[in-house]
Order: structure tokens, then sequence, then C-alpha cells
């Protein structure tokens, strides 16, 4: 039944008492929150932590990979997903120079800077089309040290692109609201103007497919929303 709530397992990528300890935290914050702006407030002390932590991830987890949804050798490593693919945990890795493509959460979450920089440019939209055209406005552009953190809280702050700026791959860890490499959200060409649906996927995991992922994909592509 398109729409219906589909359960898998969850799933965890690495054996670590420390991230079962922040996961069960999070989780706990999520279920007593009474507004996603009020858990993300909560949840800073806990992620805070686990960024400081330089022991919990393995090297496996920091590194590129050739083959990539977000293009460019970027490494999207899935850590951790909720049965219910309400929560995800993954890290993102930058090659020196590399870029992410202008993209979209649609998604609460947390993202912080585990290893090197980054330098991240927020977008919005300004102007938005049936036939896909779409024009955005450069809002800001922080620089971002290893420790530093953001939250996403759509619509604020939910469209961006990430270049790493250090002479080593920058790690980000990305907890989000979503099972969010197997989502559809929406991939942005500021220089034409255009949108698309846009799927990351994961480097080491695949994204089940049934009607709850085609009712994402037909919400990506209904635009205006
Ligand atoms: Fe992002």
């Amino acid at each position: 039944m398109p729409g219906a709530r589909e359960t898998f397992q969850e799933e965890y990528f690495i054996q670590s008492d420390l991230l079962r300890g922040f996961v069960r935290e999070i989780r706990d914050i999520a279920a007593g929150a009474a507004t996603p702006a009020a858990a993300l407030g909560s949840m800073r002390g806990p992620f805070r932590r686990l960024l400081a932590d330089q022991a919990w991830l393995p090297e496996k987890f920091r590194l590129p990979a050739e083959k990539s949804g977000m293009g460019g050798g970027i490494g999207t490593w899935l850590l951790y997903r909720a049965a219910d693919r309400s929560l995800s945990l993954s890290s993102l890795v930058v090659v020196p120079g590399a870029v992410t493509p202008v993209h979209d959460h649609l998604a609460w979450g947390l993202v912080g800077l585990y290893a090197g920089t980054q330098e991240e440019c927020v977008y919005r939209e300004t102007r938005t089309t049936e036939d896909g055209r779409c024009e955005l406005e450069l809002v800001a552009t922080r620089q971002l040290s290893t420790g530093d953190f953001y939250e996403l809280l759509p619509p604020e702050n939910d469209i961006h692109s990430v270049r790493t700026t250090s002479r080593i791959p920058s790690v980000s860890l990305h907890l989000l609201g979503r099972d969010i490499g197997c989502v559809w959200r929406h991939q942005y060409q500021p220089e034409h103007n255009t949108v698309r649906p846009f799927r990351s996927g994961y480097t080491n995991a695949p994204c089940e497919e049934g009607p709850h992922r085609d009712l994402n994909k037909q919400q990506a592509l209904r635009r205006p929303s």
C-alpha cells in the first residue's frame, strides 16, 4: 500500500559501545522531545562528545570511494540506521579540493567535522517553477574546523554544498532524522537554475526498494511542493 510504514532491521556497521551508547541517547532524546528544534538542542552535547572521540571510527570509514552517488570520489559510509529508517548516522569523506553537488536534506540533522576542514556554502531558494527551474541565492559561506558542527532544520539551512579545504580528506559525521542516503531529495545546478531528484546512496549499504521509496521519489519530483 503506498505510504505504508515498512520496518527493516536495525543496522550497526561498527561494533562500538560508544556508538551504541550514543544512539541510545539520541533515540531517547528524539522520543521525548516536543519538537525537532528541541531535540536538536538536546542532541548537541552527545554529538559534540562523539566528534571529540577519535578512537571509535575505523579507518575504513574515513576513506574516499571510487564509485559514489555524490561524485568526485566522495565516500558516503553508513554507520547506523534505525529499523524504521527514522534515524541514520553516516560519515562523508571528501578528498582535498573536491566539492559535493549543491543538495538538500529534507530532514532535521546535525553535521560535524570529525577530521580536516571544510568550506560550506549555504543557499536558499528564491524562485521555483513547475518546469524544474529553480533559482538559488547564496546566503552564507562558513569555514568549518575539526569539532565544529551545525544544525539542519528544514527549510532553514537545508541547501548547501561542502568543499574540503584541508590537505587531508575531510570526514564529517551526519546524524539525520531519515535514512538520508536512500531517500529521494534534490540536487541543484545553480549555474543553470535547475533542480532534479537525487539519491546519494551509501558506499557500503544498499537501499531497499519499496512503496515508501517510490513515494519519496514522487514527492521529490513534484515541484513546487
Ligand atoms: Fe549535506
